[in-house]
């Protein structure tokens, strides 16, 4: 096993969080808001909850323009995985920006050894790829090529699953703020096993995984021409608050697909490369997925991203018009291969499980002093705290989730926000002492906000 080196991302215990001004956002970050708000329109609620600008970043810890240093758990939006500016990818990357920045997709040795790199670490028969610039255009090209090796027309995800604002992607999840014109035609939606909230329990009231089958079953019958080219969905739903499905889940779902001839196309762009602790989330359920896409974390920050077809099906990736403007430039391949090698030589994954156990066993004692918290959540550094006004009747507390959020921020901490679920993504190279502090000022925010409602 590689020996764990957190050494370049080894930050002082004593000096972060750091918070110089009186208020935050503090001046400049206001005057420089002022200035990019009159022309940038459509923040996400990570910014207008809390409207830092931030300067740079190192390892664990961002620093906005004011000065003021925070602890990240937010790894931007699970994208630095690594920490920010990791120094093996940084270099990568310079080396190629002043080597070769783009050849369309001609193959560059840089790619090639991409290539092989990620089909000896995919643990199937994962061995057709293509990559790309956004998850979302990864996602559109995974459906594509399961229309194309299926010849069937229809999909099939899951509640709460979110996999892009392209109008496919869209049309595979939550779809409720993106005013368009509704679900493109094919596109269907069934509930999943959500733990905290089943839909279909045992008599004993535990998660009853065949029923939700059962119901896939009828419903496939029943509200769709039968003509399934695949199942898309997250293995853990992110955007939707860290939902991690029953042990079962996944096994049992690939066996129903098989059964009936359909795909299982498996959106990992948000939970690989090394977020849970290993490079794809489905190893922690051993289930073998047909296609699967990566991004977020694939280039630690680089705009790089991917899809992976099983040899059985990768012939169909030549149906489908595959390439794009960006997709594996040598800049990008430069900062995916780097990555990976940093996970397997700087024993990353077995670090970000280490990091994971500490996490789930501080929340757990969190959850035991605090009535607001209905469940906590989470593998490796994909993590989730469920608030609930009563834990009775399991009532999203959002106001709350809300005032959390922002009261963390203002002590230091950079994070997700998601209306009553507070979601955590902190780099895998964060020490536990860190991790520690970072928990701290989220449970002294909890404390605060609880008093408020008189909890
Ligand atoms: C599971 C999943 N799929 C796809 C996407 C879209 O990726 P991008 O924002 O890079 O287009 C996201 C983004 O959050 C995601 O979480």
């Amino acid at each position: 096993m590689p020996m764990t080196s957190l050494s370049w991302a080894t930050v002082d215990l004593a000096t972060v969080p750091h918070i110089v001004t009186d208020a935050v956002p503090g001046p400049n970050s206001q005057a420089y808001n002022a200035r990019g708000m009159r022309h940038m329109i459509g923040y996400s609620s990570q910014v207008t909850l809390c409207p830092v600008v931030f300067e740079k970043g190192h390892g664990v810890t961002l620093t906005d323009v004011d000065g003021n240093v925070y602890i990240d758990f937010s790894s931007g939006i699970y994208v630095t995985t690594l920490g920010h500016c990791h120094p093996r990818v940084s270099e990568a990357v310079a080396k190629h920006a002043n080597t070769l920045m783009n050849c369309h997709d001609f193959n560059t040795p840089i790619k090639v050894e991409l290539l092989e790199k990620l089909a000896a670490i995919q643990p199937w028969d994962l061995t057709g790829m293509q990559l790309y610039d956004s998850g979302t255009t990864a996602v559109e090209a995974g459906l594509r090529v399961c229309r194309a090796a299926t010849g069937r027309q229809e999909f099939i995800s899951c509640f709460m699953d979110f996999h892009g604002k392209s109008g496919h992607a869209v049309s595979c999840g939550m779809i409720n703020s993106t005013n368009g014109p509704g679900r493109a035609q094919g596109f269907y939606m069934v509930p999943r096993p959500y733990p905290y909230r089943p839909m279909f329990t045992k008599a004993d009231g535990a998660i009853d995984t065949d029923a939700y089958l059962a119901f896939y079953d009828e419903f496939i019958n029943c509200a769709t021409t039968g003509n399934i080219a695949a199942f898309v969905l997250e293995p853990i739903q992110g955007w939707a608050g860290s939902i991690i499905p029953p042990d079962d889940f996944f096994p049992k779902l690939r066996k129903f697909c098989d059964d009936r001839g359909i795909l299982l196309m498996v959106d990992e762009v948000l939970t690989s490369m090394g977020r849970t602790g290993k490079y794809f989330c489905m190893e922690h359920w051993d289930t073998r997925p047909d296609v699967v896409t990566v991004g977020k974390g694939f280039g630690n920050g680089f705009p790089v991203t991917g899809m992976l077809v099983s040899e059985r099906y990768k012939d169909s990736i030549n149906k489908i018009s595959a390439s794009t403007s960006y997709g594996g430039n040598p800049m990008a391949c430069a900062a995916a291969l780097a990555s990976i090698e940093a996970m397997e030589q700087e024993g990353l994954l077995e670090h970000a499980l280490r990091l994971g156990d500490y996490f789930m066993a501080r929340m757990r004692a969190m959850q035991e002093a605090h009535p607001i918290i209905g469940e906590v959540r989470g593998v490796g550094c994909l993590l989730g705290i469920e608030l609930v006004k009563d834990r009775t009747t399991k009532e999203p507390f959002a106001e709350a989730g809300k005032l959390v959020y922002q009261r963390a921020f203002q002590k230091g901490l950079a994070w997700v926000p998601a209306g009553h679920i507070l979601r955590m993504s902190p780099p895998i190279v964060m020490e536990l002492e860190i991790a520690a502090k970072g928990m701290d000022i989220i449970e002294e925010s909890i404390t605060e906000v609880e008093r408020e409602y008189g909890y």
